[in-house]
């Protein structure tokens, strides 16, 4: 009987596998279709201060072995999802989940943070600093070392929880930005965000997304995250969650070889939306082909 169990900042998840925030909304929609307490956790969608529509129709557009999004932080506001989604997230999930937090400004990063630190539910804080959809928030706070260390020193400090920052691949040196991360008191790392793309309708003579860009994510940037997190991994002490096209247990276990403690599964939950439970079915069958007893084992072997 192999072990799954991965320790993350003190949590213990039974396995390493995590619905990626806003591919899994906040668990209603999946939950009616398998009994998703088996996920290891699971990371809702990114909340900020004020509620937010997103951006115009439309935001998808389809491309080979992925696709991109332009969502645009669509969310109810932090006084909602305290108030009304976390309670009924409470009544079908009951492990501890990770509060994805995002923002226009220090003061509302930290303004969300420090809200989320005082849900039960919530386990760790993930501040995302890499939502490419966003004009003057977001990513915009990613890609420079010295703002990415500002906002974790300033959610630091009004935080107990661990806290993770999400960083973007749309940079030149994604290991700077992360030791920056570090250094100013992250307890740990996730990544990849999505990374910038762009779609035409050569009909139309125009692009597919009302925003021109969006975010690309799915199987074909599996390689980009994998080799970002292999190279932070090396560089930096904290935890790290790895993200990026991760579609198989076998990508989950390439991952956690690079360096992950624990991988998230986005876009493929809006291709199979029982992604996430095959995933953690398969698991235990690729370990034992593999000869892995402990998954943790495993993490960062590969050198
Ligand atoms: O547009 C979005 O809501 C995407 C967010 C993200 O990639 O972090």
């Amino acid at each position: 009987m192999v072990n799954t169990n991965v320790s993350l900042s003190g949590l213990r998840l039974d396995n390493p596998v995590i619905p990626a925030s806003g591919t899994f909304g906040y668990g209603k929609e999946y939950a009616k279709l398998y009994d998703i307490n088996i996920l290891g956790s699971l990371s809702f969608k990114g909340t900020t201060r004020d509620p937010r529509f997103g951006n115009p129709q439309p935001r998808i557009a389809e491309c080979s072995q992925g696709m991109i999004n332009s969502v645009g932080l669509q969310n109810p506001g932090l006084a909602s999802v305290i108030d009304k989604e976390l309670p009924e997230l409470a009544k079908i999930y009951e492990k501890p989940v990770i509060a994805n937090v995002s923002g226009f400004s220090l003061e509302e990063y930290v303004e969300c943070a420090k809200a989320m630190d005082d849900q039960r539910q919530v386990g760790i804080i993930e501040i995302n600093v890499s939502c490419p959809n966003v004009n003057h928030g977001g990513m915009a706070f990613g890609v420079l070392p010295e703002s990415a260390g500002e906002i974790t020193r300033a959610v630091k400090k009004v935080t107990k929880k661990p806290i993770y920052i999400k960083l973007s691949p749309n940079v030149t040196d994604i290991v700077s930005i992360a030791k920056a991360c570090e250094d100013a008191g992250a307890d740990g790392l996730s990544l990849i965000n999505t990374l910038l793309g762009m779609r035409i309708d050569i009909k139309k003579r125009q692009p597919v997304i009302a925003n021109k860009m969006g975010g690309f994510s799915g199987p074909a940037i599996f390689p980009v995250a994998l080799r970002m997190v292999y190279q932070v991994a090396n560089a930096v002490k904290i935890p790290i969650i790895g993200m990026g096209g991760v579609s198989s247990a076998e990508d989950v276990i390439e991952m956690m070889m690079a360096g992950a403690t624990a991988v998230q599964v986005g876009a493929a939950n809006l291709v199979n939306p029982y992604a996430c439970k095959e995933i953690i079915e398969t698991l235990p069958r690729v370990m034992e082909a593999l000869g892995i007893e402990n998954l943790e084992d495993i993490i960062g072997c590969v050198k």
